[in-house]
């Protein structure tokens, strides 16, 4: 059963409260937002859109979110669609989040593959599904590199995908600054996975020829091909309600392979998901997989 904090996740949350369409001038916006990537953000979030929209409807000349939607909306909204979505999503991230799941890769997962491939290579396909600004798929990739001493008779490829297009773009270039590296890394890791110029950190090729990186919208019919051993979804699905998260998971799911290990955030388990899942313990990390 959901705890008091999954109930007061935007996911189970339906009592959101009623502003008349006509006295918000977001809720089109808001609307679209949802239409667009599944992102819901609610009337009583509404500041949001006013913090976060406004340098982009500085630069490009508009003073109202209607006028704005029509850009979007127009032949060559596109790129102003785009930039919406990166202003609007949420990237909050650091290294090696929650720390269990690493642990798992680690000392249960890696263990697993190799055994389970005998005298064969071994191969591991891993999805960091909204990777946001990388620091997901590079701490899967250092935590391979640590994990793996003959790392080179593996066959790995992880791919990282994120609906912000911008995002994407930042998380391909791996570059960080002090306070970003700093979050989650040791000084052994930035040593030998990161080197240091003037201007910050930038990912060594040691990890960045690793990661796969593309544009991938959660919501859409078209995902990453194959299947997957290991899937990261996490700290997404608390941004779409409960219909849409559901349809999400689904789809996620139906990407693991049939010993594959899903990972979502420490509250993002939706009501139905025991349909599809089955959840497991590996060590201090709940993970699932499928039914
Ligand atoms: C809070 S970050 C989580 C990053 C990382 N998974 C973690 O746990 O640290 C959420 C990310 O989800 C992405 N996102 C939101 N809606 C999405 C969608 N429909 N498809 C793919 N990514 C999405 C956002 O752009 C953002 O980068």
């Amino acid at each position: 059963m959901p705890t008091s904090d999954h109930l007061s996740s935007p996911i189970f949350s339906s009592l959101t409260p009623v502003i008349e369409e006509s006295t918000d001038p977001t809720y089109q916006l808001r609307e679209r937002l949802q239409q667009w990537c599944g992102v819901h953000i609610g009337p009583d979030k509404s500041y949001l859109l006013t913090n976060r929209l406004r340098s982009l409807m500085q630069e490009i000349g508009v003073t109202t979110y209607d006028a704005l939607l029509k850009l979007a909306e127009g032949n060559r909204g596109l790129k102003v669609r785009e930039r919406i979505i990166d202003a609007l999503t949420t990237h909050e991230t650091l290294f090696f989040r929650d720390k269990s799941p690493f642990d798992a890769i680690r000392n249960h997962l890696i263990p697993e593959i190799r055994r389970a491939a005998g005298k064969c290579q071994p191969t591991l396909r891993i999805w960091s599904a909204a990777c946001s600004t990388g620091q997901e798929p590079y701490s899967i990739a250092m935590c391979l590199v640590e994990s793996i001493p003959d790392l080179s008779d593996w066959t790995v490829s992880i791919v990282a995908t994120d609906v912000s297009a911008q995002t994407v773009a930042i998380a391909k270039e791996g570059r960080y600054q002090e306070h970003e590296i700093s979050r989650g890394t040791t000084a052994q890791q930035r040593q030998r996975f990161f080197e240091r110029d003037e201007e910050g950190w930038s990912a060594r090729n040691n990890i960045r020829r690793m990661v796969q990186f593309m544009v991938g919208d959660l919501t859409s019919t078209t995902q990453p091909a194959g299947t997957f051993d290991m899937i990261f979804c996490r700290n997404v699905l608390i941004y779409f309600q409960r219909e849409v998260a559901q349809r999400v998971l689904g789809r996620v799911v139906d990407r693991l392979s049939s010993s594959g290990r899903l990972f979502l955030g420490s509250s993002e388990i939706p009501l139905g998901a025991e349909n599809l899942l089955v959840t497991e313990r590996l060590g201090t990390a709940t993970c699932f997989r499928r039914r």
